[in-house]
């Protein structure tokens, strides 16, 4: 991806899709991204496969449902990790990285892990002993206009909005973090808040400590976190914002890796992820 910071700013959540196939270049490109191994920070392979819906029996088609939510998608990528420590993270980051390759395409796509019925999608996944698929996403050409769903949709978690940025992030103290005290990393730390998170309730949280480094947690919303067992969804969004911040520190020349290096600070309500360094 030649410019990922373009692909985060340009990437929102598409419903509504053209029905017609994708062009065969774009199509080599898709299959070819699925096919690439990925591991994530923590170490965990995810594992994706791409569905061309015109390939499955008409039966199978209409149990794999996403509740009306989806319009017109021929291609899904489906998303499979190993439920192991950490796993929701590393599947958070590996798909948000092919997401926005295939966003920087012109393609269209939206992440899912609420609103589809997981076992139907999961048997076209062939999931091996001890996987789980915690998400999936549509792909292909946005369509001219969103579906009334769609844009009620949008409108009922604020899609376009997002928390500011003081409240999102914090300096050593617990005190909000300004964009000019931010300074190089102020675009870093924007590109996390661009991110997308699940009914877009931006649980990340940054904390800088005093010799620089960037501390990620998460503001749990238990009972919304913990609903569909092992599939943690905000644990998912950390991996988003892990993602992002990578990408973006990369292309902005900032040194620096994702370490588990706990600050030794108690933050009430937060869980500690990971530390920038
Ligand atoms: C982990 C995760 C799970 C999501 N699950 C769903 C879902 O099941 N159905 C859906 O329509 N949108 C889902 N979304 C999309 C969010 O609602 C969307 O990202 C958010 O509202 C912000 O909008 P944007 O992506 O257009 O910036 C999910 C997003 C994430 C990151």
């Amino acid at each position: 991806m030649d410019n990922p910071l373009e692909a985060i700013k340009k990437r929102r959540s598409v419903r509504t899709f053209h029905p017609g196939p994708l062009g065969p270049a774009e199509l080599d490109r898709l299959q070819e991204l699925c096919r690439e191994r990925r591991t994530g920070p923590f170490g965990n392979p995810v594992r994706f496969r791409l569905l061309d819906l015109s390939l499955v029996s008409e039966e199978e088609r209409r149990r794999l449902g996403t509740y009306g939510v989806i319009r017109g998608a021929r291609f899904y990528i489906l998303a499979a990790v190993k439920d192991q420590e950490r796993a929701m993270e590393d599947l958070g980051y590996c798909m948000e990285k092919l997401i926005l390759e295939l966003v920087s395409m012109g393609l269209g796509t939206c992440w899912m892990a609420g609103t589809f019925r997981r076992s139907s999608f999961a048997a076209q996944m062939d999931l091996e002993e001890g996987e789980l698929l915690p998400a999936i996403s549509p792909v292909g050409y946005p369509a001219d206009r969103a579906s009334l769903t769609e844009r009620v949709m949008r409108y009922g978690v604020r899609a376009d909005r997002r928390k500011p940025f003081e409240e999102l992030f914090l300096e050593a103290d617990g005190s909000p973090l300004t964009r000019e005290a931010a300074g190089l990393y102020r675009d870093a730390l924007e590109a996390v808040r661009l991110g997308p998170s699940a009914s877009n309730r931006q649980p990340w949280r940054m904390l800088r400590d005093e010799g620089g480094c960037f501390h990620l947690f998460l503001k749990e919303d238990q009972g919304y976190n913990r609903a569909q067992g092992r599939i943690r969804i905000q644990n998912i969004d950390m991996g988003i914002a892990m993602c992002h911040f990578e990408l973006a520190a990369g292309q902005l020349g900032l040194k620096g890796r994702w370490l588990h290096q706990a600050p030794g600070l108690a933050l009430p309500g937060l869980e500690y992820i990971a530390t920038w360094a």
